[in-house]
């Protein structure tokens, strides 16, 4: 709840558009010498160009530069923001709320949300949103990993055993406290994990947290199926503890840009970085990538661009929102969008910008206990002064106390037959029995239905499986909760370039939220699930009270329509729009994250998750960088 009433209030109060990227900044220190102070420095060819300096883009930057055998040029629409609304871990993220580090701009209208518009967000930054995000740590299910292999037949290495490396060498876990083990009954296994002095993102357990968490924690014994899983990163579904990304001594948020850019602390000189600029297109000689079009963050004129070529490979990391721009601008993607636009079509590839998902927020049953009175609880640093100036005073001192505590560090990731036992099946059934094209977008190609049939029966079954996650709810510790984000969502929307403005304006987001009636019974079963672990588990003692929808609340209809009316579309975790699938199964990059129809151009974002991870998108956005960087040196 927080999260989404943040989200209107970074609605209301934004300039819609674009980041505005301000008057450039750039660091002083010495071990930034890889950032060109000027464009006329940019020199006229690299082996590899690397399309935005987010999540994936950094993180195969450095690895692609370690041996100094290649060199790389990095070009990043934003600017360098390390300021201390990216560093300050308290609440989760400030930053994606400044228009300086994020942009902000409305999606299309939402038919079956009453036309209600969303904001789209994401991290405009060396970093990207690695430096927005909110910091949660928890990782997918075997399952979901192993899906997304599946659709290339039984031999794919994209699969859990094979990702698992990967996810260990982008992460390395500062275990919690024994005091904080104790205290709230904390499991983990560092196997499962890089080491505290490995490389890698800083994954770190608070030193402290909010008394009644444990009470909540312990509550999900009392419903049957739910188990408590060895580690957060053991891919399986059940209730646990997990780290956030910050780092531990001065309690500062641990991202792309300050592990994986900076973390050597020197400069390459195979490794240079551009920030301001952005990539209007892709150039080709033939069906061959040989460098991109790039022009200054503020300009909106091709007129004014310059071109730098890449030997190797164009490799795009702009994002789930911004890379299907970049693909649908170079030519690349469903004929009659380009078509519009006036953009000559290269590749006709249906798939770029379909199969766009994110994770719903919001089909919740909000509790508030009355018979509660744990101290201290998270509305102290709010309502009690005293208390908050402690804190404040505790934090500068010693960087410990409820001022390390970032989104939260304990939640329910459940596997739908917990949540629905009488009714999941029927639902899943219903799902399965649908055809496929009925409620996809209008006019969706062939090889997009078939890769959404594709999909469809995979999701059934993992709605009948006690091996997938697909209801989260979060874990604060506070006197009012009951967030829920739903992890496997079937509905499928679409991103495409405005057609009268295809390299400036804003891509045209459609989350299609809801349009797949499934996602409305799914989430009625989540809200009938969370009022049965207020009131029929221990949490009954502290005398809940529902207020939303509201206990009177209760027929079939009547709960649709809360759906409808509480549902926000994102929770700024969007994948999929260039996904890694079979050509015929509508997707766009191969196994080898190769865009299909061109040579030498790869996608390594999130945009390349075929299908949503039942858990938030940095682990595998990480992972799956690490992936790539070893399948492009393969191929190098
Ligand atoms: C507000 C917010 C909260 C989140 N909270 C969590 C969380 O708690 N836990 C979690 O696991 N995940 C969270 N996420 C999701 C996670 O951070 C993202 O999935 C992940 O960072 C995406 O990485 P990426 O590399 O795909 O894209 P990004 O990291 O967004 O990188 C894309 C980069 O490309 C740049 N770019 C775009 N277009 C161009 C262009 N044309 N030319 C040049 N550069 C360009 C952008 O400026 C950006 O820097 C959150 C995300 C947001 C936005
Ligand atoms: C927003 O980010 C810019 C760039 O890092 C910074 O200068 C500014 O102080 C930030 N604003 C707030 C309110 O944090
Ligand atoms: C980012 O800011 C933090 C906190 O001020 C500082 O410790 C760190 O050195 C900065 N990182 C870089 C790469 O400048
Ligand atoms: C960090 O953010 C919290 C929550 O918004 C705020 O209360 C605190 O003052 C900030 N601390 C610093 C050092 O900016
Ligand atoms: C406010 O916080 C202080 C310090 O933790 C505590 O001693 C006091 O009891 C709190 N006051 C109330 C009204 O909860
Ligand atoms: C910092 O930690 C020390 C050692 O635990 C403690 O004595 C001191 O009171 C703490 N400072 C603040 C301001 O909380
Ligand atoms: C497309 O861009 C034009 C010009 O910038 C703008 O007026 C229009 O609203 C945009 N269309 C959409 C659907 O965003």
């Amino acid at each position: 709840m927080a999260k989404s009433r943040a989200l209107l209030a970074a609605l209301g109060g934004l300039a819609m558009g674009a980041a505005g990227v301000q008057a450039m900044t750039i660091p002083r220190s010495s071990s930034h010498t890889k950032i060109l102070r000027q464009v006329e420095d940019v020199q006229d060819e690299y082996d590899y160009v690397i399309v935005g300096g987010g999540t994936a883009g950094l993180t195969v930057a450095d690895r692609l530069t370690e041996s100094g055998e290649y060199t790389v040029l990095v070009i990043e629409r934003g600017l360098f923001g390390n300021d201390s609304s990216v560093n300050n871990v308290s609440g989760g993220s400030q930053a994606y709320q400044n228009s300086s580090l994020s942009f902000n701009f409305p999606s299309v209208p939402q038919v079956n949300l009453g036309n209600r518009v969303t904001g789209v967000v994401g991290g405009v930054m060396l970093g990207g949103s690695s430096g927005v995000n909110g910091m949660q740590v928890h990782r997918p299910q075997k399952a979901d990993i192993d899906r997304w292999g599946s659709y290339f037949g039984p031999c794919s290495e994209w699969n859990w055993d094979n990702l698992l490396p990967y996810f260990r060498k982008s992460w390395r876990l500062h275990p919690p406290t024994p005091e904080m083990v104790e205290q709230f009954n904390i499991k983990y296994d560092t196997s499962y994990w890089g080491g505290e002095d490995d490389g890698g993102i800083h994954a770190s357990f608070p030193t402290f947290h909010w008394p009644f968490m444990r009470a909540q924690m312990d509550a999900f014994a009392d419903i049957e199926g739910i188990e408590f899983p060895v580690d957060s990163g053991a891919g399986d579904p059940g209730a646990f503890w997990y780290p956030a990304s910050f780092e531990p001594t001065q309690v500062r948020r641990s991202f792309a840009m300050s592990e994986y850019w900076a973390g050597k602390g020197n400069a390459r000189d195979n490794y240079e970085t551009i920030l301001g600029h952005r990539v209007v297109r892709v150039l080709f000689e033939d069906e061959e990538a040989v460098g991109v079009e790039y022009v200054d963050s503020n300009s909106r004129d091709t007129s004014q661009a310059r071109t730098v070529r890449a030997r190797k490979e164009v490799i795009i990391a702009a994002g789930t929102i911004y890379t299907p721009q970049v693909l649908q601008a170079s030519g690349i993607g469903p004929r009659p969008v380009l078509e519009r636009a006036g953009i000559d079509v290269l590749v006709d590839l249906p798939g770029v910008g379909a199969n766009f998902q994110d994770h719903p927020l919001g089909a919740q049953a909000l509790f508030y206990f009355t018979n509660w009175n744990f101290s201290p609880n998270p509305s102290d640093l709010q309502s009690n002064a005293t208390f908050r100036a402690l804190a404040e005073a505790e934090f500068a001192a010693n960087r410990t106390g409820p001022l390390m505590i970032a989104s939260g560090n304990a939640a329910a990731f459940l596997p739908f037959p917990v949540v629905a036992p009488e009714r999941f099946e029927a639902i899943a059934a219903a799902y399965e029995a649908q055809d496929p094209a009925a409620y996809l977008h209008e006019g969706a190609d062939e090889t997009v239905v078939a890769g959404y049939q594709a999909q469809k029966s995979r999701l059934a079954d993992a709605l009948r499986s006690m091996d997938a996650a697909n209801y989260n709810l979060f874990i604060r510790g506070s006197q009012m909760e009951g967030s829920v984000v739903y992890l496997h969502p079937l509905s499928r929307g679409t991103i495409e370039i405005n057609a009268t403005d295809p390299y400036f304006g804003t891509p045209v987001v459609d989350y299609r939220a809801l349009s797949n009636p499934a996602d409305i019974d799914i989430q009625v079963e989540f809200i009938r699930f969370t009022r049965r672990y207020f009131t029929e588990t221990r949490l009954a003692q502290y005398g809940p009270i529902e207020f939303s929808p509201g206990a009177q609340v209760t027929s079939d209809e009547a709960l649709r329509q809360a759906v409808r009316s509480q549902v926000s579309p994102t929770t700024f975790h969007p994948v999929g729009t260039a996904a890694m699938m079979p050509r015929e199964l509508g997707g766009v990059v191969d196994e080898n994250l190769l865009v299909y129809g061109v040579e030498k151009l790869s996608v390594i974002d999130a945009s390349i998750q075929p299908e949503l991870p039942g858990a938030y998108t940095q682990q595998p956005v990480y992972a799956v960088a690490e992936k790539a960087a070893d399948l492009i040196k393969e191929r190098a």
